[in-house]
């Protein structure tokens, strides 16, 4: 067993696959602190910077100092606290659903969603990009996996007709896609879902708190009542950790008494809860601010083209730079370090072979540094990497 181990670590090295974590001393902020040096941070998907805002710090920090650091329990025991509720009551709201459910995170959320709603007569089809907890919660489910060609709608009409007899189906998506930044095909989605008989389920983490003033990308496609199942995050626009599922009261019931991850794990800690309520009523009072950061997304992608570089179909703040090569996206990621700027460096299998890439996540924080973001580019696209 040791040797195999050895052997995968090995392979992992050769392959310029293997990971390591950076020293990180401060990661959430518009500086990042690594090995002691700040970089403007391209890399958190905390693109509003909300972390930073005083009212929702103040939030977080009350609750700890009223309700201490832990919930004590799972929701269903004693770890349920008037804040949680009022926090599904402000989701359901925000989302325009009957009801909402708080997760741990947006992983336990889609194991809990898939694994409770599909099991072995299911089939659920899933975009090939969708995001790896999506595949682990079908995975668990026992249900039949078909993954349909990225945003191909002709794939996924004929895979709907080939299995029209099967009864239980979903149709699964990210809605922002979270290594391509680029959207989902919801309208199309929708109306195969209604004609097949499928259930919708959509995973907002990276649009929550942008897209849709705020309220997600099924908002903003004016498509939020045909989607059954509404998954987001905390843990990215929001600034914060943790995810809800916003869907009717049936479905909802149903995952607080077959959703496992939810069930059989210590609910989050107060101090987190009382964040995302938080930040949840900033975004609702200052809606307008996903739309500053597409904008200024917008922007940089357009001066990145232009300078040559290939940014995928990206249309959000999640700007991709397909390089290749793992080994070639390494030494961009250094090159833009010396240059004080810290970028993702995205490889297989978290992307397809061949397709490694920067990940430039834009914040709203950064839109001061336009030039210096740029003039480090310009000098990447120069050197030859
Ligand atoms: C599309 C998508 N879904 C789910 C998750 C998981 O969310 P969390 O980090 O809150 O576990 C992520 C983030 O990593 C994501 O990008």
């Amino acid at each position: 067993m040791r040797d195999k181990i050895k052997k995968k670590l090995n392979e992992l090295k050769e392959q310029n696959l293997f990971r390591t974590m950076p020293d990180i001393s401060e990661g959430a902020g518009k500086f990042v602190n690594v090995d002691g040096i700040k970089y403007l941070n391209l890399a958190s998907n905390n693109y509003l910077g909300l972390s930073e805002v005083e009212a929702i710090r103040e939030a977080s920090a009350e609750a700890v100092m009223k309700l201490g650091t832990t919930s004590g329990a799972s929701r269903i025991v004693t770890g349920n606290y008037s804040i949680y509720d009022e926090l599904e009551h402000r989701i359901a709201l925000f989302k325009q659903t009957e009801n909402a459910l708080v997760f741990n995170s947006g992983y336990a959320a889609n194991l809990a969603i898939f694994s409770a709603l599909a099991d072995r007569n299911t089939i659920v089809f899933s975009d090939k990009l969708n995001h790896a907890s999506i595949i682990d919660g079908i995975q668990l489910s026992g249900a039949k996996h078909i993954r349909y060609k990225h945003n191909d709608m002709a794939d996924l009409e004929s895979l709907l007709e080939k299995h029209k007899d099967i009864k239980d189906k979903i149709i699964a998506t990210d809605t922002v896609f979270s290594m391509d930044g680029d959207v989902c095909r919801l309208r199309d989605i929708v109306e195969l879902a209604k004609q097949y008989g499928a259930l919708t389920v959509i995973d907002e983490a990276h649009a929550s708190g942008i897209f849709g003033r705020g309220s997600g990308y099924a908002h903003e496609a004016g498509l939020e009542a045909s989607v059954d199942v509404h998954m987001g995050t905390f843990s990215k626009a929001f600034g914060s950790f943790g995810a809800y599922v916003a869907a009717d009261a049936d479905i909802i019931d149903y995952l607080r008494n077959k959703g496992r991850s939810f069930i059989y794990s210590t609910s989050l800690p107060p101090a987190v809860v009382a964040a995302n309520l938080a930040s949840v009523n900033y975004v609702r009072d200052n809606h307008d601010i996903g739309y500053r950061l597409l904008d200024f997304s917008d922007s940089i992608r357009s001066s990145l083209r232009s300078m040559g570089f290939d940014t995928g179909l990206s249309v959000t703040q999640i700007i991709p730079i397909i390089l290749g090569e793992n080994e070639r996206v390494l030494l961009a990621k250094d090159f833009l370090m010396e240059k004080g700027i810290y970028v993702g460096a995205i490889r297989p299998p978290t992307v397809p072979v061949n397709t490694a890439r920067l990940r430039l996540t834009m914040r709203l924080d950064v839109m001061d540094e336009q030039e210096r973001i740029l003039d480090a580019f310009r000098a990447l696209r120069a050197s030859g990497i």
